[in-house]
């Protein structure tokens, strides 16, 4: 279990990344900037006393993950775009997960948008001490099944501990027949994402997020004070060029992901094209109930 200090630090987490959240969505219009959007987001978590626990991730239809503006991107939200906000807030290393959906300007997908959040929504009422794994999952895909939609069965909620964002226990969006159990005490992000596709994804291109992997000699000094900062501000969280202040921050990252310093995330399309809608919070699990942390 954590210490009375421990879980305030994890609930100020888990609020500022609910509030930051929030705002994000609340700024998803058409023609405003993805860009714009990440940086208030990650503003917000920073002006709010924590750290990034990884940038701002803005997927759009299709993409359900790991895109996160660059610093030259100049593209905006365009009328009908189903656009997934999912951002992370640390302090001390406990961190709050948590994301949700927009539509831009139309209602086509609100069913689809609301399958996601169901689902979530469902898991909240009964996620606790004792529950296992493939029962979560169960309910997550019979959930969207009802809706006339799928799960997307490679992707996972997540044990987090401190500074380690995916750690332990994966929680399925389908009945995998994991019998293990979710133990008071752990902390556990749940992110169901629905589809109107086939239910997988697949790695595309790299989406600008990287995180530390391990040292190598390097002949540029610069370089390796990037790396020294980097280390410093973002530990072992995953991060990208845009969040650095740092000079030249793209030109090092990409250095770095040549030298096998940092590596690099790929951007996860649903396979046969279909949109996406995701909705996660971060539950705090007690010796009686699931908590959720990220409301704002
Ligand atoms: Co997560």
């Amino acid at each position: 279990m954590l210490t009375e200090e421990q879980l305030e630090k994890l609930r100020k987490a888990g609020r500022v990344s609910g509030a930051a959240r929030e705002l994000g969505m609340s700024m998803v219009k058409e023609g405003v900037k993805l860009y714009d959007v990440a940086q208030e987001v990650e503003g917000y978590i920073r002006e709010h006393g924590c750290g990034l626990a990884f940038p701002c991730n803005i997927s759009i239809n299709e993409i359900a993950a790991h895109y996160t503006p660059s610093c030259t991107d100049k593209s905006v939200f365009q009328i009908g775009d189903v656009v997934k906000i999912d951002c992370g807030a640390q302090l001390d290393g406990y961190v709050g997960d948590t994301a949700g959906t927009v539509e831009v300007g139309t209602n086509s997908y609100r069913e689809l948008i609301e399958s996601s959040k169901r689902a979530r929504n469902t898991v909240a009422e009964f996620i606790s001490d004792g529950v296992a794994l493939d029962e979560i999952g169960r309910t997550v895909e019979m959930s969207m099944r009802r809706d006339g939609f799928v799960p997307i069965r490679n992707l996972c909620g997540h044990q987090i501990e401190p500074y380690n964002l995916h750690a332990g226990l994966s929680v399925p969006s389908f009945d995998n027949q994991d019998k293990t159990q979710i133990k008071a005490g752990m902390v556990i992000a749940i992110e169901p994402f629905a589809t109107n596709g086939e239910g997988m994804i697949k790695d595309t291109k790299p989406g600008n997020i990287v995180r530390y992997i391990r040292d190598r000699p390097l002949s540029d000094p610069k370089a390796q004070e990037f790396v020294d900062y980097v280390k410093g501000e973002f530990k072992t969280f995953p991060f990208c060029a845009r969040s650095c202040d740092f000079p030249d921050a793209e030109n090092h990252v990409k250095y770095l992901i040549r030298h096998g310093v940092l590596s690099s995330y790929a951007m996860l399309a649903e396979v046969a094209g279909g949109i996406v809608s995701q909705h996660e919070y971060t539950f705090y699990i007690d010796t009686k109930k699931g908590e959720v942390t990220t409301l704002p």
